[in-house]
């Protein structure tokens, strides 16, 4: 099963490291820009110039014809959201998925902001969803098999009722956005892979608060919740280590639970 995932030694993951600094750098930048009243188009724009400034590669401009320089996914965007007109609102949620190219080596990363003050019921779904990748990054260690990663987060989100995409799933990065193998956010009902340490994860849980059907927008990109309500996604490229995933994109945690008194525990 896991013939075609290759496994990066520690000069390779020091490389891939520093790309995944940059992506986390990129992507801290521009969820800095986020405010009420800026429109998508301009935080596209802005992305632009912080790619520039860190003379990195764009690891999604272009791939597939994607037209935008991050994926930018506003309340009942999932993923893929293009920069275009719409206006960032206060209580709006705004997810950023950005990726850097350095000497070839690609990062990947996302995480959902909220903007001003947002309802209680979406930082929640923001505190779990962050939670759930972490719970998932947790599993990434040698002598695991894949599906403890992907159970760890079904397992996590499911009490709180949220919906669990499917449609879209993590994937293997390295020389490429995406390699072997597919990381889904369930236990799907197919054998998944064994662990090894080097292997090279983006894990990405995207939630909902209602379905977790999606449609694709007439763009080929856009993708939203088949209900309209909103959703979060987190992302980290991680390394499989020997006790715990090794997180290559590092950034703070949001905390919100904490600041919040929002209690995980469901
Ligand atoms: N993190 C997303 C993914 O892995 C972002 C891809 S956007 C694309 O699919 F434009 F590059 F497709
Ligand atoms: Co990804």
């Amino acid at each position: 099963m896991s013939e075609h995932i290759v496994t990066r030694n520690p000069g390779e993951i020091a490389k891939l490291r520093r790309a995944g600094e940059v992506s986390a750098r990129i992507l801290m930048e521009v969820a800095s820009y986020v405010k009420p009243g800026v429109t998508t188009a301009e935080i596209d724009a802005f992305a632009a110039e912080v790619f520039a400034r860190e003379k990195c590669g764009n690891a999604f401009h272009g791939y597939g014809g994607y037209p935008g320089h991050l994926c930018i996914s506003v309340n009942e965007v999932v993923v893929h959201g293009i920069g275009d007109e719409r206006v960032v609102h206060d209580g709006d949620i705004v997810s950023l998925d950005a990726g850097a190219v350095v000497d070839g080596w690609y990062g990947d990363n996302a995480l959902t902001v909220p903007v001003g003050k947002v309802n209680e019921q979406a930082l929640r779904l923001l505190a779990v969803t962050e939670e759930a990748l972490y719970r998932g990054i947790e599993q990434a260690k040698q002598g695991n098999n894949l599906v403890d990663v992907c159970g760890a987060i079904e397992d996590f989100v499911k009490p709180f009722g949220f919906g669990i995409v499917r449609e879209y799933v993590g994937h293997g990065v390295g020389r490429h956005l995406h390699e072997d193998p597919s990381v889904p956010n369930y236990r799907p009902h197919h054998r998944l892979p064994h662990l090894r340490r080097g292997m090279i994860l983006a894990i990405e849980p995207m939630i909902t608060l209602g379905t977790y059907r999606v449609k694709v927008l007439p763009d080929h990109w856009t993708a939203v919740t088949a209900d309209g309500s909103w959703a979060a996604h987190f992302e980290h490229t991680v390394a499989v280590g020997s006790h715990s995933g090794e997180i290559l994109t590092e950034r703070p945690r949001m905390a919100l639970p904490a600041q919040l008194g929002i209690t995980l525990n469901s």
